[in-house]
C-alpha cells in the first residue's frame, strides 16, 4: 500500500511541509534541533513514504550524534499524514529504517519522545544520557541494535562534527 524509499534531496522541502502539518508550531526551537544544525542526516536511513497516487504519506529522519565519546543515532522526526494516521505506517517507517540501520552497522538508537509509543519498538529510558535543556529526562529513549550497546554509555548527547 505504501512505497518507501530512502529520502533524496527532491524530496527535502515535501517532508519539511510535512513535519509542519504533524508537529506545533515551533518545532524547530526543540533541544534537539540544535544536535541537527549544520549536520546532515544519515543518508539510506531517512525514509520517504509514498501512497499508490505518489502523495508523500509519512516520513523518517535520523541524525548522527555523540553520547560521551559513543557514536548514536537520533531517530526523528518521525510523521505520519493526518489522514493516515493509525494504519501502521509509523511502525512500518520505524521498523523498516532500524532493520536498515542494523544492517549498516549502528549499534544504538535514542529519541525523545512518548514512551508509551516507542515502548512497542523496545525503546526504554536512557538513564545518564543527558540532553541538551530544556528536555524532560523521562523523553529520553534508547534501543540496542547490538546486544549491551548502550550499557556504560552515559554522558551528554552533542551534535556530530
Ligand atoms: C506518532 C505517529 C508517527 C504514529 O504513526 P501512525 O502511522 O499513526 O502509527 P501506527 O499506525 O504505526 O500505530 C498506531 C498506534 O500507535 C498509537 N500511538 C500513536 N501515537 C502515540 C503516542 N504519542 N503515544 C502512545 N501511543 C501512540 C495509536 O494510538 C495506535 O494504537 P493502536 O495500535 O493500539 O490502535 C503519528 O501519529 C504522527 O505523525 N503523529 C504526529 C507527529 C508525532 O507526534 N511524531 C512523533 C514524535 S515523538
Amino acid at each position: 500500500m505504501f512505497d518507501l524509499r530512502p529520502e533524496t534531496a527532491e524530496d527535502w522541502w515535501e517532508v519539511e511541509a510535512l513535519y509542519d502539518l504533524c508537529f506545533a508550531p515551533g518545532r524547530e526551537a526543540l533541544s534537539s534541533y540544535r544536535l541537527r544544525d549544520g549536520v546532515a542526516p544519515v543518508a539510506g536511513l531517512s525514509l520517504v513514504a509514498r501512497d499508490h497516487g505518489g502523495i508523500l504519506a509519512g516520513a523518517i529522519r535520523f541524525w548522527p550524534v555523540r553520547v560521551g565519546r559513543a557514536e548514536a543515532l537520533l531517530l526523528g522526526p518521525v510523521a505520519v499524514h493526518p489522514t493516515h494516521q493509525g494504519e501502521g505506517l509509523g511502525r512500518l517507517l520505524i521498523q523498516d529504517s532500524l532493520e536498515r540501520a542494523r544492517e549498516k552497522g549502528w549499534e544504538r538508537v535514542m529519541l525523545v519522545g512518548d514512551a508509551p509509543y516507542y515502548g512497542r519498538f523496545g525503546f526504554e529510558r536512557l538513564s545518564g544520557v543527558e540532553m541538551p535543556p530544556p528536555t524532560n529526562p523521562e523523553r529520553v529513549l534508547g534501543l540496542e541494535l547490538r546486544p549491551g550497546a548502550w550499557d556504560h554509555v552515559t554522558g551528554k548527547v552533542t551534535r556530530h562534527a
